[in-house]
C-alpha cells in the first residue's frame, strides 16, 4: 500500500493559507489535513465551515477534515458540502457511532473514526468493517508540536490487525508527533496516512520538509533539491 502524506495546516501561518498549500502540494502532498477544534472536546478553538469551503477551491489534493469537536452528528453535512472529502470523528464524543459513521457515507465523504490515546483499539471492534479509515492519535489532541507518544506505533499494528481481521483493507492514519525521526517505523508498524504538521510548517520550507518526509515514508532518501 502505498503511503500518504497529510500535512496539517494547523502550524501553517493562518493568514497565508493558500500559499502554504501550494507548497505542500508541490512537495507531493497527497491531503492536505484540516483540523477542527471546539474548545469543548479539545481546549482549543480553530476553524470551521467557511474556512473548509475556501480552501477547498484553492487545493488540488482531497481535504482530510479531523473533527475535534463534541457533537460531530450538528455538522457533517455542512462540512461534505463546503468540500471535505474524508472526515474523521472521535469514538469518545459518539454513543451513536454506527449511525454517525453511515452519515457521512451517505453524504459521499469517507468516514474515519479516531482514537485519542487513552481509547482502547477494542472500541472498535464492532465497526471496525464499516469505517473507510481509522485514525490513531499519537499525542492528545489540541495543539500542534506535542511530543510522539510512542506506545502509539504498537497501537498502530493493533488497530491494523483488528482491520485485517474484519476484511477491511481500510487505511490507517496517524497524527500527533511526527518527523523524519519516527515516520518509517510508524509506516513499518501499518499506518499508511500520515499528518505532519511542525515538521512540515515550521521548518523554512515546507515544500522541501514534504518531499523529504514522504521519501522518509517509503524509506528512499529524498534526493537533495538544492
Ligand atoms: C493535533 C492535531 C494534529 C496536529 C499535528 O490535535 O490533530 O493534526 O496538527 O501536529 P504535529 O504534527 O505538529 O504534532
Ligand atoms: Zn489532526
Amino acid at each position: 500500500m502505498s503511503v500518504l502524506i497529510a500535512p496539517s495546516i494547523l502550524s501553517a501561518d493562518f493568514a497565508a493559507l493558500g500559499s502554504a498549500i501550494a507548497a505542500v502540494e508541490r512537495g507531493g502532498a497527497d491531503l492536505i489535513h484540516v483540523d477542527v477544534m471546539d474548545g469543548h472536546f479539545v481546549p482549543n478553538i480553530t476553524i470551521g465551515v467557511p474556512v473548509v469551503k475556501s480552501l477547498r477551491k484553492i487545493a488540488t489534493v482531497p481535504l482530510d477534515v479531523h473533527l475535534m469537536i463534541q457533537e460531530p452528528d450538528r455538522y457533517i453535512d455542512a462540512f461534505a458540502e463546503a468540500g471535505a472529502a474524508m472526515m474523521s470523528v472521535h469514538v469518545e464524543v459518539l454513543p451513536h457511532l454506527h449511525r454517525t459513521v453511515h452519515a457521512i457515507k451517505a453524504l459521499g465523504a469517507k468516514a474515519g473514526v479516531v482514537l485519542n490515546p487513552s481509547t482502547p483499539v477494542a472500541s472498535l471492534s464492532e465497526i471496525a468493517g464499516d469505517v473507510d479509515y481509522v485514525l490513531v492519535m499519537s499525542v492528545n489532541p489540541g495543539f500542534g508540536g506535542q511530543t510522539f507518544i510512542p506506545r502509539s506505533e504498537s497501537k498502530v499494528g493493533e488497530v491494523r490487525a483488528l482491520l485485517d481481521q474484519a476484511g477491511n483493507r481500510a487505511p490507517v492514519e496517524i497524527d500527533g508527533g511526527i518527523d523524519q525521526q519516527n515516520i518509517a517505523r510508524v509506516v513499518a508498524a501499518g499506518a499508511s496516512i500520515i499528518v505532519a504538521g511542525s515538521a512540515v510548517f515550521h521548518t523554512p520550507d515546507p515544500e522541501r520538509a514534504t518531499r523529504e518526509l514522504k521519501a522518509a515514508a517509503s524509506g528512499v532518501v529524498a534526493p537533495t533539491t538544492r
